[in-house]
């Protein structure tokens, strides 16, 4: 009687034992990046070179444009490469100081397992094209900002894990999941307003004097915006705002307040967002 109902569950048996093996080694891979911290990642795929995000402060030799070995140029400051908020972003050929987000970058499937692998091949710093750089080169990224790039694409919260984007409407139409617009007030009283004042108008914000003359609803409301937006109130942007002084936001948190700027930023009629 038992012998018979093993030879009848034998099968079974051995298919369960090969995919809890199977399972483990998959865990195993994902995590390889457990050396990595996330959250310095962020700076590293802002822009390695700088001293914040672990670097030296200098380009490598060779590189004449800093976006040529930004990770954020080609796959998008929410690695959705051309489908995210860099789909109209223009740049190589076209425009010779910067790269170009191209189909090969949008990372989205990827993420979760990557390796540290990506980071042995590629072109020359000298060649600067929208093609993947060589990170192993002279002047490339050091062992703790390869850990902790990889462990910000598997780990590292992404504006994808909280809002759709329809890329086909200008901006991007970003639809957030589950927002809590009250909560996003709150927060924003509590982790910006000291800056950025209650209409948001307190810092210069942008490349060129009087870009966002009404401050943060003048930026959310270019294309694209939330995924910039999203990656540096969680991870920071510079020496003033960092992911401390912005009040280590979870990605939820980060959302919230999102939700919150773009109700005031989707209608026309308001200039602050105090309004
Ligand atoms: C100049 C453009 C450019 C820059 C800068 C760039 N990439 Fe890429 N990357 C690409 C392209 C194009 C591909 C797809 C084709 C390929 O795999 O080479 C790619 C592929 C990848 C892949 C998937 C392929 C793999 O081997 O796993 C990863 C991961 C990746 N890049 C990470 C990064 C990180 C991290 C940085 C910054 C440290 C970075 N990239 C900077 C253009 C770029
Ligand atoms: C400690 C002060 C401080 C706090 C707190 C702070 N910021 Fe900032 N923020 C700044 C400064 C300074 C800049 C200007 C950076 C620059 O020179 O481009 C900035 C820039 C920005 C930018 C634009 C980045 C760019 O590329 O121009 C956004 C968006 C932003 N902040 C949103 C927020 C939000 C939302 C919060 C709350 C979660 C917040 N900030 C909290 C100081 C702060």
């Amino acid at each position: 009687m038992i012998k018979s109902n093993f030879k009848k569950f034998a099968p079974i048996l051995i298919s369960l034992f090969l995919l809890v093996v199977l399972a483990g080694c998959e865990s195993l891979g994902a995590r390889s990046d457990k050396a990595g911290d996330p959250y310095r990642g962020g700076w590293v795929w802002n822009n390695y070179t700088k001293e914040l995000a672990g670097g030296s402060g200098e380009l490598p030799e060779g590189v004449e444009h800093n976006d040529y070995v930004r990770c954020k140029a080609c796959h998008g400051w929410d690695a959705k490469g051309p489908n995210g908020g860099y789909v109209r972003r223009s740049g190589f050929p076209d425009k010779t100081s910067r790269p170009k987000p191209t189909e090969g970058t949008d990372l989205t499937n990827k993420l979760g397992n990557i390796t540290a692998n990506f980071a042995k091949r590629g072109r020359d710093w000298s060649t600067e094209n929208n093609e993947m750089p060589n990170y192993s080169h002279k002047g490339g990224l050091t062992k703790q900002q390869l850990a902790d790039v990889v462990a910000f694409m598997n780990r590292g919260p992404k504006i994808g894990d909280v809002a759709t984007l329809d890329i086909t409407q200008k901006p991007v139409k970003y639809t957030f999941i589950n927002a809590d617009i009250d909560n996003g007030q709150a927060l924003y009283t509590k982790s910006c307003k000291g800056c950025h004042a209650a209409d948001g108008k307190n810092v210069t914000i942008g490349h060129e004097p009087g870009e966002n003359p009404n401050g943060l609803i003048d930026f959310f409301r270019k294309d694209g915006k939330y995924s910039e937006g999203f990656h540096k109130i969680i991870y920071g942007e510079n020496k003033k705002m960092t992911r401390e002084a912005a009040g280590n936001l979870n990605t939820e948190q980060a959302r919230d307040i999102l939700t919150f700027i773009q109700s005031k930023a989707d209608d026309p009629g308001k200039t602050g967002l105090d309004q």
